[in-house]
């Protein structure tokens, strides 16, 4: 007969945990069950303060859907989404940094060419951004695809508005015979994590700020490199310190250069003010 105590419960769970027959699986719950067992020890978890959890993590479920990742949202916050990037892209210090994903990616975009309009006239100063995609030793990619997806102006993104079913502020692009890429949109703006789930009472009960700061997304999928997903964040943005899913990296953040209304970089013209700024992206090899 096997006797429980608090002292032996730890063990008795880890060896049963043991018994997966995948060894990797075997290692990540054996270790859950030690971090978990060592949690509740450590703050002495109450039976309420465990209730509590478990109806948490229940709405967290029951507000997910297709278009909404309630539990992704809590790994971001929690910078658990940050850490496991990091660590799964150590890339070479030359290659442009990986961020998070998010949850407003969606995939089949439309295809624009090098300096189309992905803003569809929507409110906003005009953006040009534009650079090269190179590889480690800045040789050119041709033919990389960008893809490319942002919030609007109430800082919402596609999934977030019922009413809309045509692409909105999402397109590929694709880097020309020189590597060269330009796209144009409307400068994005800060904007919240949605606040109206269990991620956002949580927060509500902190100092936390609940903001990201302005930034543009991209998701380049190159045969032969390591795929990269990333932001550009825009310098000088409100909220570059304290961005709730801890996704700012120095080297991601641009200048936007403020232009007159004139000669644009896809060899256009803008008849309002316009900004400009300049990313190479640096692809590293695969393997
Ligand atoms: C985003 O930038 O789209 C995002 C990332 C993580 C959580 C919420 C939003
Ligand atoms: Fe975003």
């Amino acid at each position: 007969m096997q006797l429980v105590t608090e002292d032996n419960i730890t063990d008795l769970a880890v060896q049963r945990w043991a018994t997966a027959e995948d060894p990797r699986l075997a290692e990540l719950m054996t270790a859950l069950v030690r971090h978990l067992h060592d949690f509740a020890r450590e703050v002495r978890l109450t039976e309420a303060e465990w209730m509590a959890a478990i109806q948490w993590l229940n709405r967290t479920g029951q507000i997910s859907n297709e278009k909404r990742e309630e539990f992704i949202l809590t790994s971001d916050v929690l910078g658990l989404s940050m850490l496991v990037v990091q660590m799964n892209h150590a890339l070479d210090p030359r290659a442009t940094p990986a961020t998070v994903l998010g949850p407003f990616h969606i995939e089949g975009s439309p295809q624009l060419g090098y300096g189309e309009d992905m803003s569809q006239g929507l409110p906003g100063t005009p953006l040009y951004l534009h650079g090269v995609v190179t590889d480690l030793d800045g040789t050119p990619v041709p033919g990389a695809v960008l893809d490319i997806w942002q919030a609007d102006n109430e800082g919402l993104y596609e999934s977030q508005h019922a009413d809309v079913d045509e692409a909105r502020l999402r397109a590929k692009y694709t880097s020309r015979e020189d590597g060269t890429y330009c796209l144009r949109t409307v400068a994005p703006l800060g904007y919240t994590i949605p606040m109206d789930g269990p991620v956002g009472e949580l927060i509500s009960r902190t100092e936390i700020s609940h903001f990201r700061p302005a930034h543009v997304h991209f998701l380049l999928n190159v045969p032969g490199y390591e795929p990269l997903i990333t932001h550009l964040f825009q310098e000088g943005a409100d909220y570059l310190d304290s961005d709730v899913v801890f996704g700012v990296k120095a080297e991601l953040v641009v200048r936007y250069d403020q232009r007159e209304p004139g000669p644009t970089p896809d060899g256009g013209s803008s008849d309002v003010p316009w900004f400009e700024a300049r990313y190479d992206f640096v692809l590293q090899p695969q393997g």
